[in-house]
């Protein structure tokens, strides 16, 4: 396996997914796979057609793709969040996720990057991702990029309702 890093450059280009995209959302849903460690993520099922749609035309979901050529090698989404002081939206970055060959080529970074313009486009100066101190890739991307980690006692609860 090549040493992290010294993957050659991919042309890469990233586009907001739209309402006309449910085709792309539902292929990177079976594909689960592709973006995780190996039998980590089992095939999802795809939204609804109506649930992708809204989904896509939320303007406060935002799901970023990264392309080589047709090929979606990469995606985030995140959500904006309102707050009940100081500025109005947050940005929580759900997801990210690169497809194993791909990292370690710069993709990553290029959808964060592409969700900063989109942050600043739309008037938000701040977000959140959270993560494991054990997801070194994740740990790895979100400090290159500026993330500063605020506690080491953070927990996360997940509920069911
Ligand atoms: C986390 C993930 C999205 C990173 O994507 P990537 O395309 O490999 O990241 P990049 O190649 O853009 O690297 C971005 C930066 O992080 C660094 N980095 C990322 N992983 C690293 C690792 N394992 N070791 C050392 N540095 C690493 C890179 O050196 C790079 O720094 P630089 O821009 O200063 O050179 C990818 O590893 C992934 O999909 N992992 C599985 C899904 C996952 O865990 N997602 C996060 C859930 S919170």
């Amino acid at each position: 396996m090549a040493r992290f890093g010294t993957k050659k450059a991919v042309k890469t280009w990233v586009r907001r997914l739209g309402p006309p995209d449910i085709a792309v959302l539902a292929w990177i849903a079976r594909n689960n796979g592709r973006y995780g460690a190996p039998g980590d993520r089992p095939p999802q099922q795809p939204l609804s057609e109506l649930e992708a749609k809204l989904f896509l035309s939320d303007e406060r979901t935002v799901c970023l793709v990264a392309f080589v050529e047709n090929d979606p090698v990469g995606f985030l989404y995140a959500n904006e969040l309102y707050r009940r002081h100081g500025d109005l939206s947050h940005l929580c970055l759900y997801e990210i996720a690169v497809a194993e060959e791909y990292r370690g080529s710069g993709v990553g970074r290029q959808l964060f990057d592409a969700l900063g313009a989109h942050a600043h486009q739309r008037g938000i100066s701040h977000g959140f991702a959270i993560t494991h101190v054990s997801n070194r890739d994740a740990m790895e991307l979100f400090s290159k990029v500026g993330g500063h980690r605020g506690a080491d006692d953070d927990v996360v609860f997940a509920f069911r309702f």
